[in-house]
């Protein structure tokens, strides 16, 4: 019995996803916008928004999006723009998953995520990413190697953790961090140990001062004991050392094999080694996820951008990005 039981176990995590358990299925019970609060056997919830124009018999890519620290699934679902109609990864249309981060009352915070000195480490903030995949996936038609996982902030820091972890990077395709809360000593940051060379496409406005660009050596201040922030530009470089991308012979981190202005105020670095890493740094931005609406409001002095980040940039990344087969045998 309990071999059994762990063999099933196993199963969940890896081969049971390249199946169409969940296609053709009757889906949840949707309101008039196509969304529907869900909650989990574990009491932690989050928000699903299925398009109008999903098909039960096509495999959809899924993306789950992650709020800020004292965020909502709901606000993270406006600024995101991820359940906007029309939008397709890949030509298909997409479902959307805002989950809500749990409160810790002992530093005075609502809705965080681990990856943070402020996370509530007595629940699994890791089980509970799986088991939104697997609440989807057993409901709905998913193309289990079109699964992307996003975030805002503490939500960012955490889809720069899942990036750097051995089973996470075999669930998710590629990885969007917007703003990442990297705090130092994270696995954000050191002691990362993805599974294979990660995509991941990024933001940062330079005029952030919740997560400064250039990192933040205060460790005790207002933001808190353990909140020193590394430094933007040098993660990224560590990313493409990881993915394969050659190092100087001077022992510095790699150049961008590509470096463009692909909107007003914005300039994009391309490291395209073994998996790519884009990442844009918005200037005249502060810390918000890029809309030309301003719909991420904690970006002062500017919460407005000449672009919206979701489309065409991550919709377009994440579109050539597919999680490699071998991701699902045991
Ligand atoms: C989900 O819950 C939030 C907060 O209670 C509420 O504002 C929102 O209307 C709910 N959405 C749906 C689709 O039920
Ligand atoms: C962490 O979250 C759980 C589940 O919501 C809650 O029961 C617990 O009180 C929280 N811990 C703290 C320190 O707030
Ligand atoms: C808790 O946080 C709220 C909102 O950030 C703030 O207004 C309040 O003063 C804080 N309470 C304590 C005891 O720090
Ligand atoms: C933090 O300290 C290091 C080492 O002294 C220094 O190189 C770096 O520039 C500092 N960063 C900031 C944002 O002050
Ligand atoms: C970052 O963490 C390392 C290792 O724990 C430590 O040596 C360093 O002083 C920390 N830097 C800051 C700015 O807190
Ligand atoms: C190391 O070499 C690269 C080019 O290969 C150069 O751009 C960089 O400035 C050099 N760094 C130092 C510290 O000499
Ligand atoms: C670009 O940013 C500068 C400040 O850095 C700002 O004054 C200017 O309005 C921005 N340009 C456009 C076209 O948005
Ligand atoms: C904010 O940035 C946008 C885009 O760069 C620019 O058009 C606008 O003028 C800026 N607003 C402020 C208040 O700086
Ligand atoms: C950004 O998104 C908003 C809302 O969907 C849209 O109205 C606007 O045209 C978009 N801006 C650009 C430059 O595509
Ligand atoms: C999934 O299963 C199909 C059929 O068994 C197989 O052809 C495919 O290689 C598997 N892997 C993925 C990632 O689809």
């Amino acid at each position: 019995m309990l071999a059994a039981l762990t063999l099933l176990a196993t199963a969940s995590l890896t081969a049971a996803w390249n199946t169409t358990a969940g296609c053709n299925s009757a889906g949840f019970d949707l309101d008039s916008s196509g969304k529907i609060n869900r909650t989990l056997p574990s009491g932690r919830q989050y928000l699903l928004h299925v398009p109008s124009d999903y098909d039960a018999s096509t495999g959809h890519p899924a993306v789950l999006s992650f709020h800020g620290a004292g965020g909502t699934s709901a606000n993270q679902e406006k600024l995101s723009q991820l359940s906007t109609p029309g939008l397709r990864i890949a030509g298909l249309p997409i479902i959307a998953a805002y989950p809500q981060g749990a409160d810790n009352t002992d530093q005075n915070r609502t809705g965080v995520w681990y990856s943070a000195p402020y996370a509530n480490t007595s629940v699994d903030d890791i089980q509970f990413t799986k088991d939104v995949v697997a609440d989807i996936s057993d409901n709905y038609c998913i193309d289990p190697r079109r699964i992307y996982a996003s975030g805002k902030s503490n939500g960012g820091g955490f889809t720069a953790y899942m990036a750097c972890r051995q089973d996470t990077t075999r669930i998710f395709a590629a990885f969007a961090p917007v703003s990442p809360a990297l705090y130092n000593g994270t696995l954000a940051f050191s002691g990362c140990d993805p599974a294979r060379p990660i995509p991941i496409i990024t933001s940062h406005g330079v005029e952030d001062q919740t997560i400064p660009f250039d990192g933040r050596n205060d460790s005790s201040g207002a933001y808190g004991v353990g909140t020193a922030t590394i430094n933007v530009p040098l993660w990224r470089e560590q990313w493409a050392v990881r993915n394969g991308c050659p190092e100087t012979s001077n022992g510095s981190d790699p150049s961008p094999t590509d470096v463009t202005s692909p909107y007003v105020n914005t300039t994009e670095y391309v490291w395209s080694c073994d998996a790519e890493i884009q990442a844009y740094t918005v200037s005249n931005l502060g810390h918000s996820w890029p809309t030309t609406q301003g719909l991420d409001s904690s970006g002062a002095p500017n919460n407005t951008a000449s672009f919206n980040f979701t489309d065409p940039p991550l919709v377009d990344f994440f579109s050539k990005q597919t999680l490699p087969d071998w991701c699902f045998e045991d």
